[in-house]
């Protein structure tokens, strides 16, 4: 239904209870009272602003989270460590009440293909209750580990059959992309987990004309590397090694100090260097976890490069960041360009959002984020 030639566009959030997803939450009801300026949302920015996209202010929030934490008590934590402004909390509660009453429990019952059923029946009464055009599935859950291939991620029908026998097939991010396509909603990735990218899901996705989005949004070092690599590469300066090392807190960065975890973030974050120098540079992006830090980032990155006559040289960085202010303005964004690309028409990967990734879908997508921009703001200049 499109009342008024506006779209009523909803976001169903895994993870809906973490510091992202409740930064996303409170900072859209801010928005819709007009509490706070849009910073940070790059849809908001002028070359961008008279798209066609579902506005922020009628976003409708769901989702799904495996913790129990109310909304009103994640935000007073958020609010208590200096990530969102205590009198915001306050002045939303009323709305967030609303959105606490659309979270649900992550279905775990029977056969894999018994919990999406009931994932897709929990996004389709929301749909329906709210009478919304688009949903956009939206992974903000905790990173998980790589997922074993299995024969059955190779084709849809072959995966149909195996989520119906007893036994894990999917990660959790992936059967969210599953159920999300099965329910006819697009799905956006912004971690480092499976979530869409399996030749079983999509060719779900194909098959059902749906576009997904992903990976990891890029909201910090990776931001950084992916505007100095494509310096050093436009001077034909030799970088010789690039050495990043990551503190954060947070549930996040406890969550990161489980190796599997650790392994595919760390792996997210340091394609962009390979794939814009032309070569591999000497070095590693750590990731470590200082509880003490919370909600706030700190990247430190040396490089060492060689100049003309060999001569070497260095430059240093550091980068301090509050993670959830930094990407739920982005979750905003996606889920607006996301839900308005699926109206017109869009379907499977959505190479030209390669700007909000660390490791954006595509074999060979360009990561330097001048060439990024050019490209998002073409796409959304082109939606109807
Ligand atoms: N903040 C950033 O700048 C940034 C950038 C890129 C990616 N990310 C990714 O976004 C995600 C969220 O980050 P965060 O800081 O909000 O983490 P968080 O730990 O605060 O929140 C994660 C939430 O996911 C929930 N969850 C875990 N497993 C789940 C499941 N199976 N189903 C549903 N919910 C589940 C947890 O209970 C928790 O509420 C992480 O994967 C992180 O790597 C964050």
């Amino acid at each position: 239904m499109n009342r008024g030639n506006v779209m009523r566009a909803g976001v169903w959030l895994t993870g809906a209870r973490g510091s992202v997803a409740t930064t996303a939450v409170v900072g859209a009801l801010a928005l819709r009272n007009g509490l706070t300026e849009p910073t940070g949302c790059v849809t908001a920015h002028p070359e961008l602003a008279g798209a066609a996209l579902p506005p922020i202010a009628g976003l409708v929030f769901g989702g799904h989270d495996v913790a129990t934490i109310t909304l009103a008590k994640k935000a007073e934590q958020l609010a208590t460590a200096g990530v969102l402004p205590a009198r915001l909390v306050q002045a939303v509660a009323t709305d967030l009440a609303e959105v606490e009453a659309e979270l649900r429990p992550v279905p775990s019952q029977g056969t894999q293909a018994e919990t999406a059923a009931a994932i897709v029946a929990d996004i389709e009464a929301f749909r329906d209750r709210h009478h919304l055009d688009r949903v956009v599935v939206l992974n903000v859950a905790s990173t998980e580990a790589a997922l074993e291939p299995q024969p059955a991620h190779q084709s849809a029908k072959a995966l149909a059959a195996a989520l119906r026998q007893s036994g894990t097939v999917l990660s959790p991010s992936a059967l969210y992309a599953y159920s999300a396509f099965s329910a006819g909603c697009s799905y956006v990735d912004f971690t480092p987990s499976a979530g869409a990218r399996l030749p079983a899901l999509e060719e779900l996705a194909a098959e059902r004309r749906l576009p997904y989005a992903g990976h990891d949004g890029k909201t910090g070092e990776t931001l950084l590397k992916s505007v100095i690599a494509p310096m050093f590469r436009m001077r034909n300066l030799k970088v010789a090694s690039w050495s990043g090392m990551n503190l954060l807190g947070g549930g996040d960065g406890a969550n990161l100090t489980d190796p599997g975890a650790n392994a595919a973030k760390s792996v997210s974050k340091q394609r962009v260097l390979g794939e814009t120098l032309g070569y591999e540079p000497e070095g590693n992006t750590r990731i470590d976890y200082v509880a003490d830090l919370g909600d706030f980032k700190s990247a430190w990155d040396l490089i060492t490069f060689r100049g003309f006559l060999g001569t070497p040289m260095r430059m240093e960085f550091s980068w301090q960041g509050c993670d959830s202010a930094l990407a739920a303005p982005l979750v905003l964004d996606l889920a607006r360009i996301t839900a308005s690309a699926h109206h017109n028409g869009y379907a499977g990967p959505l190479t030209a959002l390669a700007f909000f990734f660390k490791d954006p879908i595509g074999d060979n997508p360009d990561h330097a984020l001048a060439a990024q921009w050019d490209e998002l703001r073409r796409f959304v200049s082109g939606l109807r």
